[in-house]
């Protein structure tokens, strides 16, 4: 089974992990945050932790708070590649970014750059943009859709940081699957397709989007909107519980009668420290052959 580990990163850096937390640089911001994986020692003298510049500490599967130990613009910018993006340390543990995605944008913009046309790609659940962003660079019409008006306005701020304003890119607050259902409705077809769905989340108007029950549906949705000539599709799921054979099975039935190869596996980062990998997600990803 592929592991992959994004190795092109300059501003992003794993450093240290050890007693249930992880040390990460951000561009020029060192962060600690929860990482349950790591139920080892710290490779990093304790002089290297302490010198963070913020802590956040979980009160919950999803809340708790940052602490600032040293003083932290409200955001700041990073690039991957000639992507630029706002990162910020104040509001949940997430700063803007999977780092670990990294893998798949390279991918996502290769896919986009091998095809002899200007593809359609549809990113569902899509973040901060960053997917969205890489694919509309290599020449891609994306449109990008997230629950959150906050997250699609981050999103518009990471594509002006990273002048791509010209880019054709829908910009979609909405359910992911009420959109999808309404696409599939409306004839649309899509040549690429991005799948980052949380475990838990509510759509804007209430809708509630939950892995276990719908992600199904969200397959049949994902069925009914891809084009004949359809190039690609990556999945990523961070939920526990998920194997990369079942998530390969159900891109199967996806991309049932397109030729290509379905591949799947683990997303993990390497600590530079001791070296120890720590697994993120699973992912399975489709290419046209
Ligand atoms: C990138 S995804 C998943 C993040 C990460 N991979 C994980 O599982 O923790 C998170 C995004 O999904 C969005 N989201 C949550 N529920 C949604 C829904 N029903 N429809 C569309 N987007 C939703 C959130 O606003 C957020 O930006």
């Amino acid at each position: 089974m592929p592991t992959l580990t994004a190795a092109d990163w300059q501003d992003y850096a794993l450093l240290d992990s050890g007693q249930g937390r992880k040390l990460e640089r951000f561009g020029p911001a060192t962060l600690i945050r929860p990482e349950a994986q790591a139920t080892w020692q710290p490779a990093l003298p304790r002089a290297q932790w302490d010198a963070a510049h913020a802590i956040f500490t979980a009160s919950s599967q999803n809340g708790g708070r940052w602490q600032q130990r040293q003083p932290l613009p409200p955001r700041w910018p990073m690039a991957y590649g000639a992507l630029r993006f706002w990162v910020q340390a104040s509001q949940s543990r997430q700063v803007g970014l999977f780092p670990e995605n990294a893998a798949h944008w390279d991918w996502i913009a290769a896919q986009v750059r091998r095809a002899h046309q200007p593809l359609r790609v549809l990113n569902l659940f899509g973040y901060t943009g960053l997917a969205t962003l890489m694919a509309a660079q290599a020449g891609a019409h994306v449109t990008h859709v997230d629950a959150a008006k906050k997250a699609v306005l981050w999103a518009r701020d990471n594509q002006a940081l990273s002048g791509l304003h010209d880019r054709p890119i829908r910009w979609v607050v909405e359910d992911a699957l009420t959109y999808l259902r309404r696409e599939a409705r409306r004839g649309m077809r899509y040549h690429g397709i991005v799948l980052d769905p949380p475990a838990f989340g509510r759509g804007p108007g209430g809708e509630v989007w939950s892995f276990d029950r719908l992600f199904g549906e969200l397959c049949n949705g994902c069925r009914a909107v891809l084009a004949d000539e359809a190039r690609f599709i990556v999945a990523t799921v961070y939920t526990q519980g998920v194997a990369p054979a079942s998530l390969a099975a159900a891109l199967a039935d996806i991309v049932r009668g397109q030729a290509g190869p379905v591949e799947s596996g683990e997303l993990a980062t390497r600590e530079r420290s001791a070296g120890r990998l720590l697994r993120n997600a699973i992912y399975a990803r489709w290419q046209a052959l």
